[in-house]
């Protein structure tokens, strides 16, 4: 038999270490690529993940387990060892986004609301992905707070969606990460903290309630959700300490202790603050006179890759300065994932 579900979900949480988030569409890596002026190819992205990947001191000490997407999971370095091997031989998972993308939901919110597709064939597509290596995936629901949204409608199919696909992951001896991600970021952010805290409550009710009805083993998921933080156009944003502080309040209200962890979203915050706030949640859970259920740490896409991006620019002279610009963030966030993180640190980079 394959391994078991739990033993993978706690090795993907396992103390001081976290999730590499490195499964961006072929869109959304165009995207960030734009932004160092670097046209986006197959081979261009391949020396990228390779760069990231084979940052042997981040991979075996800090990254727990990596997504990555269709292209990347069937992917060979340039001296021809997969993508996959190479990440395994550091003692890093390799897990899989399945989910094909957040797309507009019938009815009256269609321009703001979402659902997230990829249920049809997804037993097969599990099957394969194992067979490539794969032993945890990843699917996203997108919530967004604006005048009347989120609508019932919008939490139900997500919740739903979230749920079949989990019990699907679960059957294939994948665990799964459920992903429901209030959105902090986008055309409708202007909603204050107090906002986000009550959404992603209700969010997160709704989830466990489908998961429930899925009958998904919680002791085998890992779930990843944004923390309570204003909307970016919210003209009053949030001290590291109230986010801190609201984040771990909403978790203890609607996540039960048989999850193992927590996997948190960066969603847009600056590497920094995603880094702080990790670490003043953990400070306080460490700090309670009751072991805390869960672990918490980070499944971080952006706030872990954008410095390593702007280092190595597409240069394969610069493969060494990206990659010890990965392994720092990956540090201070390990570090945040022990509460142990300080702003000196940074400094003394
Ligand atoms: P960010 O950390 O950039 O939000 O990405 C994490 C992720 O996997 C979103 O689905």
């Amino acid at each position: 038999m394959t391994q078991k579900l739990e033993d993978i979900a706690r090795a993907l949480v396992a103390p001081g270490k976290g999730i590499l988030a490195a499964d961006e569409s072929s869109g959304t890596i165009k995207k960030r690529f734009d932004k160092i002026d670097l046209a986006s190819t197959e081979d261009s992205r391949r020396d990228y993940r390779e760069m990231l990947f084979r940052s042997g001191d981040a991979m075996k000490n800090y990254i727990s387990g990596v997504i990555l997407y269709d292209e990347t999971i069937r992917q060979k370095a340039k001296d021809g060892t997969t993508l996959v091997d190479i990440m395994t031989s550091a003692g890093a998972i390799p897990g899989i986004k399945v989910d094909m993308g957040a797309k507009p939901l019938a009815g009256p919110t269609a321009k703001i609301e979402t659902v997230t597709e990829g249920l049809d064939g997804l037993r097969e597509r599990l099957a394969e992905y194992h067979a490539l290596g794969a032993r945890f995936a990843k699917w996203r629901a997108v919530i967004a707070i604006a005048d009347r949204c989120p609508s019932y409608n919008c939490l139900n199919a997500n919740a739903h969606a979230l749920a079949r696909y989990a019990a699907l992951c679960q059957e294939a001896g994948i665990v799964p990460i459920v992903e429901p991600e209030v959105l902090m970021d986008g055309e409708h952010s202007m909603h204050d903290i107090d906002a986000c805290a009550e959404v992603t409550e209700w969010t997160l009710k709704e989830v466990f309630q489908q998961l429930y009805y899925a009958n998904v083993k919680l002791e085998g998921i890992i779930l990843k959700p944004n923390m309570i933080v204003p909307g970016q156009k919210c003209a009053k944003q949030a001290s590291p300490a109230e986010v801190a502080e609201k984040t771990v309040k909403v978790l203890k209200a609607c996540v039960p202790s048989a999850v193992p962890g927590i996997a948190f979203l960066s969603g847009g915050q600056s590497d920094e603050l995603a880094t702080e706030h990790l670490s003043r949640m953990n400070a306080i859970l460490g700090g309670g006179s009751v072991p805390w259920p869960w672990s918490l740490t980070f499944s971080y896409g952006r706030a872990l890759q954008a410095a390593a991006l702007q280092a190595w620019g597409g240069k394969s002279e610069n493969v060494a300065a990206g990659q010890r610009a990965f392994t720092h963030r990956a540090r201070m966030n390990s570090l945040a994932a022990l509460g142990k993180w300080d702003q000196k640190l940074e400094k003394a980079a």
